[in-house]
């Protein structure tokens, strides 16, 4: 959800920040700018659509331009919609901005610029930032944005230039992420570290409160006073393959197949002597053993992750979860207390409900344990523990293998909370953390032969409408399966209990219609069986997700997808992966753009 990028260096920079906001795209845009400094001016070009399709086009059809200095944005629309106008860069050739976030008191600061004489020509809350930045500006920029911040009331990251201050970008943050990069003779600033690991792996975090001031000479820090303030560098561990297809045709489907490695990569630092061990941030047996409740709250994809992890801890542990959705939990006066662990999941660590969720559970007194994926984004840092989920960069919009990293550790953190209660033995909680470990194998199992993914997805690609079902582990499962297809496919799918069929769901069922029925828990297998006769004797077409060796008559099912034989208890962390293959493979039959689903953002940083 939008993108910001800026360069200060020797080299023309236009290409560079166009390859820059490229590699943000994944975050969801619908418009994209740049503004530079050419010849003692600021010269914006921008354009509505995608970049290769609106604003790479302008740039080649225009001046070549000689910068050395510019910022860059990809737009995801919210104040008015998606137009060249609206577009960022927004300025009026003394000050330029591009901004991240929701100014919230946009309304009033417009009345009082208008007032002060200055017209509006976009629908944006961030033209008024512009202007008041321009209505601040008496020759120093540091003493402008002072002023204009104490105004300002929402969420931002902001790269400004100003023309009388050639060749410097100024950049400033709160709640809206903002990195500074440090090259050998350039400096960048940039939404996330991906948008530049191309040029360079090292980078400041940019924190609430401080501008960075980046030049030719190269970057200082200050504080919003102007007083100057030293920061630790830091070194991304990702390097610049991990951002790119490496010959997939999606990024959806590598990140699909690096799955076997995340999970690895997720759980294996956190197994010691064979059992879970949670101490690297502070998470012990008798701390777990004093939490009364726990609650799971994140958003789309994180939130199911959470699903899957109440019927575990549920079930393994017999501890009360709580699974909420994060724009719900924040404004519903939940009923945490500080005798509560609040587990917040989240890939990218921004996205703006989860983490005023966050701060709510803290405000309350609970302990909070951030599963994160981006190392020292936001709610990692706001969080008391962090657990980081190493699955990667993923970049496709769809959420794949950050969700299976989230799930396995969902696995991880059930058999520790099941061994703190003394519910399992030492001997019991090895056995299961030995067969957690083991799963990467069984997932590469199910990515060796894509045929049947592709033979499914062929029955799928012109239903209207289809449904997901599931008892158990398989209905939280359900509900990622049928987020994933309709997300990319654009076919209305919904995930429903089986057993809840028959109280209403059921009377959509029509000839043909197709139902996706995942089955891999022995102990509801039959009760699962008499829902799919239910369907399939209304005219359904079901495919069923279960065992290779389980035999399914073929009155009771059309297709079947067979997984890899293992324990019960870890069939859903296999099944996911033939569901989010049939998304994929319907998704690009109906020729959808897989990793930039419309109207879609990758980290939602607004609320
Ligand atoms: C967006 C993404 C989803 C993701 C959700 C939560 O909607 O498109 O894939 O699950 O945000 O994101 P987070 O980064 O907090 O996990």
């Amino acid at each position: 959800m939008c993108g910001i990028v800026g360069y200060v260096g020797r080299e023309a920079c236009a290409d560079i920040l166009v390859d820059a906001l490229r590699k943000l795209e994944y975050r969801g845009y619908d418009s994209a700018g740049i503004a530079v400094f050419e010849d003692d001016k600021i010269k914006t070009v921008k354009a509505k659509g995608k970049i290769d399709e609106g604003l790479a086009v302008k740039l080649d059809e225009g001046d070549t331009l000689q910068a050395t200095c510019g910022i860059g944005h990809t737009r995801w629309a919210t104040h008015g919609e998606p137009s060249d106008v609206n577009s960022h860069p927004i300025g009026n050739g003394r000050v330029s901005i591009v901004h991240n976030g929701i100014i919230e008191n946009y309304r009033e600061l417009k009345s009082f610029l208008i007032s002060k004489g200055y017209g509006f020509e976009s629908e944006t809350d961030t033209e008024t930032v512009a202007k008041l930045l321009d209505y601040y500006y008496e020759g120093d920029p540091i003493e402008a944005i002072e002023k204009a911040l104490g105004d300002i009331e929402g969420a931002y990251a902001l790269g400004i230039v100003f023309r009388e201050h050639k060749n410097k970008i100024f950049a400033v943050r709160k709640d809206s992420p903002l990195i500074v990069g440090k090259g050998e003779a350039a400096s960048y600033i940039a939404s996330d570290v991906t948008a530049i690991l191309e040029h360079t792996r090292d980078y400041y975090f940019l924190e609430r409160g401080e501008i960075a001031i980046l030049s030719e000479k190269g970057i200082r820090f200050t504080d919003i006073h102007g007083l100057e303030i030293e920061k630790e560098l830091q070194t991304a561990t990702w390097d610049v393959t991990a951002a790119q297809k490496g010959g997939y045709e999606h990024f959806m489907l590598k990140e699909i197949h690096e799955q076997p490695e995340a999970v690895r990569n997720t759980v294996s630092p956190r197994v010691k002597d064979g059992l879970p061990n949670f101490e690297e941030c502070g998470l012990t047996a008798e701390k777990i053993r004093n939490y009364r409740n726990i609650y799971i709250v994140g958003c789309g994809s994180a939130m199911h992750s959470g699903m899957v992890g109440k019927y575990l801890i549920e079930d393994l542990a017999q501890t009360p979860v709580i699974v909420d959705i994060a724009s719900e939990f924040r404004y519903r006066n939940p009923l945490v207390t500080e005798n509560d662990l609040v587990v917040i999941i989240s890939q990218s660590g921004e996205t703006a409900d989860t983490l005023e969720a966050l701060k709510l559970s803290r405000k309350k007194g609970a302990d909070t344990l951030a599963v994160v994926n981006v190392v020292g984004s936001s709610i990692a840092r706001e969080a008391d523990m962090v657990i980081y989920t190493n699955a990667g960069p993923e970049i496709s919009v769809c959420s794949t293998k950050a969700y299976a990293v989230q799930v396995a550790f969902m696995y991880l953190f059930a058999f520790a909370v099941a061994y703190a209660h003394g519910k399992i033995d030492e001997a019991e909680c090895k056995r299961l953390t030995a067969g957690l470990l083991a799963i990467p194998e069984k997932i590469q199992l199910c990515l060796d032969d894509m045929s049947n993914y592709q033979y499914v997805a062929s029955k799928l690609i012109n239903a209207d409408s289809l449904l997901y079902i599931g008892r158990g582990l398989d209905n939280a499962l359900s509900m990622e399966g049928s987020l994933k297809l309709k997300e990319i496919s654009y076919i209305h799918s919904e995930a429903y209990a089986a057993g809840e069929l028959k109280h209403g769901t059921i009377s959509l069922i029509d000839d043909g219609m197709p139902v996706i029925v995942a089955a891999t828990q022995s102990k509801l297998f039959d009760k699962t069986i008499s829902n799919v006769r239910e369907v399939k004797s209304r005219g359904a077409k079901v495919v069923i997700i279960c065992r290779e060796s389980v035999n399914i008559d073929k009155d009771c099912a059309d297709y079947k997808v067979g997984l890899p034989d293992a324990e019960d208890l870890f069939l859903p962390l296999l099944s996911v992966v033939t569901m989010q293959l049939i998304a994929y493979y319907t998704a690009v039959q109906r020729g959808c753009d897989v990793d930039k689903p419309r109207n879609l953002a990758k980290s939602v940083t607004v609320e």
